[in-house]
């Protein structure tokens, strides 16, 4: 939990006085849409309700000073000089790649001083990195005195995380924290960048979130061969669909027809990128007309297809899933984000959350030896800056 007001105090103890400014930026959950953001397709996240606040105020100088109540170590730089990542600095590189991207993006920024606290688990795929990136931004943006619109700001921060950082992530995770609207999930087109807020109505249904505990181990180098498989996708089918640049650009049909020219592993990879793209927007057509079975029956498919043509489950996340899909009032349940660990995401009847929230991690535990963590959530605001 965020304690705001353990955090003004040591704003207080250590810089003297209130924060000018305090911002906020959530993690997100993705409902369905995995492994499409680099392929110019189709995500549908929602915003939750755990974030990385920071209380901030400007300096006289050019220094970024930030302290965390989550670790031990300040982070200090200095705008006037060459910005470089600091080995062993998880947390500090991540304002470090920002401040990076936007003086390199030609921002004159304002050094600050601040506080910092998040409560996105770390590690768990819930972007607590992105939270992080996009609070920082903020901050930027609120001591500096600059205007930035929300794809900007999004685009920044993915820079900032695969120039700087070094991960190679897509757009969706920086998008969603910045960008998302309360009670609504978005739908992103990843490559026009254009989005939409699709209404989630939770008086009949509650996302419920559950970390495997399983670390995500081998997601860097599993996620840079499948985006590096999905070229080779798109190169071979570019030569019988000319024009083409991303798997966005193929239909369900026309993978269909050519997907014998491909070889067996690039063309499960595909196919999941294809028809995930395709359940995406059918999923927001089912939201529209308040279908959340057929919605829930989507999150499934899009579960399988990871699993089995991408290839990105694991134990821990099948047997979380497996669990969920056995318990009476669930519609939907998938893994969600990079995969190898991390969460699943469920959809249910309101009135099966206490049953679901007792029974799934007593049976899991049991299963794996792994203690999950539940967390029920509803779709939350994107990130803010207040003043004091
Ligand atoms: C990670 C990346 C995202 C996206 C997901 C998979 O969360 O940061 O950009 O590619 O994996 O959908």
């Amino acid at each position: 939990m965020i304690d705001r007001a353990e955090i003004a105090s040591q704003y207080q103890q250590l810089f003297g006085g209130e924060p000018r400014f305090w911002v906020r930026a959530p993690g997100r959950v993705n409902l369905i849409g995995e492994h499409t953001d680099y392929n110019d397709g189709f995500v549908l996240p929602a915003a939750i309700e755990r974030e990385m606040v920071l209380a901030v105020g400007p300096r006289d100088d050019r220094m970024t000073l930030l302290r965390s109540l989550d670790y031990p170590h300040a982070v200090e730089f200095d705008l006037a000089e060459e910005i470089e990542r600091a080995p062993e600095d998880p947390w500090g590189n991540y304002a470090r790649g920002v401040a990076w991207a936007l003086k390199e993006a030609g921002y004159a920024l304002n050094g600050f001083h601040g506080v910092g606290q998040g409560d996105v688990p770390i590690g768990s795929g819930l972007s607590s990195s992105a939270a992080i990136e996009v609070a920082v931004a903020l901050a930027y943006q609120a001591v500096t005195g600059f205007e930035m619109d929300g794809v900007t700001a999004a685009k920044l921060c993915q820079r900032a995380e695969n120039a700087f950082v070094g991960v190679n992530s897509g757009i969706m995770d920086q998008f969603i924290s910045r960008n998302a609207e309360a009670g609504h999930a978005l739908l992103i087109d990843c490559r026009s960048l254009d989005y939409r807020p699709i209404p989630l109505d939770t008086s009949d249904a509650k996302i419920v979130i559950a970390d495997t505990a399983k670390r995500r181990g081998l997601v860097d180098s599993e996620y840079n061969a499948r985006r590096a498989e999905c070229e080779t996708a798109v190169r071979i089918l570019g030569e019988h669909l000319p024009g083409i640049t991303a798997l966005r650009d193929v239909s369900v049909e026309q993978f269909n027809g050519l997907a014998e020219r491909l070889p067996e592993i690039t063309r499960k990879r595909a196919r999941h990128v294809i028809t995930e793209n395709d359940r995406v927007l059918r999923a927001v057509d089912l939201l529209a007309s308040g279908d959340l079975q057929g919605f829930g029956e989507l999150m499934n498919e899009s579960h399988r297809s990871l699993r089995d043509d991408y290839e990105v489950s694991g134990k821990e996340l099948d047997a979380m899933v497996e669990l969920a899909w056995k318990q009476p009032g669930v519609l939907g349940s998938r893994m969600t984000g990079a995969g190898f660990g991390g969460c699943t995401v469920s959809l249910l009847r309101s009135d099966s959350v206490e049953d679901f929230c007792r029974e799934v991690p007593k049976q899991y535990q049991a299963q794996t030896g792994l203690e999950p963590s539940l967390y029920v959530t509803e779709a939350a605001p994107g990130a803010e800056i207040s003043s004091q």
